[in-house]
């Protein structure tokens, strides 16, 4: 033939000699009887056929016929739904353009041993989790194959959760007048969101830490944070976090300053009226 040989996807070449089928490169099946057995191959990449001991029946007139192959492209691999959400079902179908022959499924680039929450259906099309789980996060790749070609695409499943685990840490007492540093924090794919409450009522939201540069005495209170997370749409609270201010309060200290100069002076006028009297009188 004068094809040059480009690799795969190679043609698939059936030769004819008067009419019948001597070699079909394809399925490689030789149903050309025990006549050829040893004297024939045909190379794949250009569809030629070499005839060697030639016999006298070699004779006639050959005809070749070269069908190109196919290629696989295109493949793809959609998660259903498109955010997994941990506890839900979730499929990854495998999809691709061209005769496809057979999809093969890989994890993290070794091959994929389907747990008991996965099933493979439709000839491996669709990698089904019935109830999927962050273990089951990772890279996976599918890849799909007839014999001229082979094609694949990866999917990166990230199995969103939570949130769990709300935790509110910071001091449980604190001075008039220090600063006070209240954290929240909560086990979440994609990362909580947070809001903050005392005594039930919302004081901060969209913030991880509620801080306050000189509490004040009404400070004092029962704080809570609240955990969202946007895709699984599940809110959940920490523990009620009890907080007391002590010391004096601006005004008290005002108060004191106020009656210990009252004293003072109450003193001193004191003196100057023995004084008058003892001098005067
Ligand atoms: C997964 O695919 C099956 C059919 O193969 C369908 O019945 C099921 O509803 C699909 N589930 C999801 C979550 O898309
Ligand atoms: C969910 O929140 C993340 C950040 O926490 C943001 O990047 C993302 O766009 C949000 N998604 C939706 C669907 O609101």
């Amino acid at each position: 033939t004068t094809l040059t040989p480009t690799g795969p996807p190679f043609p698939t070449a059936t030769w004819i000699l008067n009419d019948s089928i001597i070699i079909i490169s394809s399925t490689n099946i030789n149903d050309n009887g025990p006549e050829y057995e040893g004297r024939v191959t045909l190379f794949p990449s250009t569809g030629s056929l070499e005839l060697r001991n030639l016999v006298l029946d070699d004779s006639g007139a050959y005809s070749v016929t070269i069908v190109p192959g196919e290629k696989i492209s295109g493949t793809s691999v959609k998660p259903s739904p498109n955010l997994p959400v941990e506890g839900t079902s979730v499929n990854l179908t495998c999809e691709a353009v061209g005769p496809v022959f057979t999809r093969k499924w890989m994890k993290n680039n070794s091959d994929l041993t389907p747990t008991d929450n996965m099933i493979l259906s439709d000839n491996n099309r669709v990698l089904t989790f019935n109830s999927v789980n962050r273990k089951d996060n990772g890279e996976y790749f599918c890849q799909t194959s007839n014999s001229f070609s082979s094609d694949g695409a990866k999917y990166i499943m990230i199995v969103n959760y939570g949130p769990e685990k709300v935790q509110l840490n910071g001091p449980n007492k604190t001075n008039i007048k220090d600063t006070l540093k209240l954290t929240c924090s909560a086990e979440s794919t994609p990362s909580a969101r947070f809001r903050w409450l005392r005594n039930g009522i919302e004081i901060l939201s969209n913030s991880a830490e509620y801080v306050r540069e000189e509490v004040e005495l009404s400070d004092s209170g029962n704080y809570s944070c609240q955990a969202w997370n946007n895709i699984t749409e599940r809110t959940s609270s920490s523990v009620v976090h009890e907080l007391t201010v002590t010391g004096l309060s601006a005004g008290a200290i005002a108060g004191i300053v106020i009656a210990c100069f009252v004293l003072v002076a109450a003193a001193a006028g004191g003196g100057y009226f023995f004084y008058k009297k003892k001098y005067v009188g």
